[in-house]
């Protein structure tokens, strides 16, 4: 058997991926991690927050789409983009904890609900990042979610780390729970800005990886 639930020690649920070798979120503390590693320092500190609309998060990793879920519930008015080339988690997920929002998502691939609108691309990361780079697309956050280095090392490449610090507007954030020497140096040779965040407690982790697009200098070509 593939999957399997798992419940962590702030209650909420998550599950553990027997070919990835991982759980999908924090197997210590799974919507604390959502929290504390994605929307704290990826939204809620976010300067773009308030000032853009639509505010345009992209995330790297669906899953279950704990973040999803937790985008959805904060009320906030914003448009999610989401990659993902597998979707046997989230389904057997589903089979578990329904939720409506969820299957609606994952089935139509698309959701909406009042000014929160959530897509979801069945592709490669590979793929959508420059297809999204083409179509001019910018996002204020980017959540860098797949699974960990070690699990699912194509995913950390110096390729996509560059990729995605072109999608980000100047003072948009990445954010991402692993704090390893690959993310660190290739978020930094993309030109990101990398600091390292303390974590709570319960996560059993010390620190998460925060990556800064800088603001756009001044323009010194004397052309406006
Ligand atoms: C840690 S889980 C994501 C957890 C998720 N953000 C959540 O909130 O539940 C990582 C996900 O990344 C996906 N993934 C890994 N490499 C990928 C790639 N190259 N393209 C698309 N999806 C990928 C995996 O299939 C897996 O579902």
């Amino acid at each position: 058997m593939r999957f399997q639930m798992q419940t962590t020690a702030d209650g909420s649920s998550t599950v553990f991926d027997a070919e990835a070798g991982e759980c999908f979120k924090s197997r210590h503390a799974a919507l604390t991690e959502t929290e504390a590693v994605f929307f704290q320092p990826g939204i809620a500190e976010n300067p773009w927050l308030g000032r853009a609309r639509p505010f345009r998060v992209l995330e790297l990793g669906f899953g279950l789409g704990t973040n999803f879920l937790q985008l959805k519930n904060s009320g906030l008015a914003l448009e999610f983009v989401s990659i993902e080339r597998d979707l046997a988690g989230a389904r057997y997920f589903l089979e578990k904890e329904d939720n409506p929002a969820l299957r609606e998502l994952v089935e139509q691939r698309s959701f909406r609900e009042g000014a929160f609108r959530a897509d979801l691309c069945l592709s490669e990361f590979e793929i959508t990042l420059p297809a999204l780079r083409q179509d001019g697309q910018r996002f204020h956050a980017i959540f860098f979610d797949p699974f960990s280095p070690k699990a699912n090392p194509s995913a950390w490449s110096p390729e996509l780390f560059a990729l995605c610090a072109e999608l980000l507007e100047p003072e948009g954030r990445l954010v991402t729970y692993s704090v390893s020497r690959v993310a660190k140096t290739h978020a930094e040779a993309a030109g990101l800005c990398v600091t390292k965040r303390a974590l709570p407690a319960a996560l059993q982790k010390r620190q998460s990886l925060l990556a800064v697009k800088q603001a756009r200098g001044p323009d010194k070509s004397g052309l406006n």
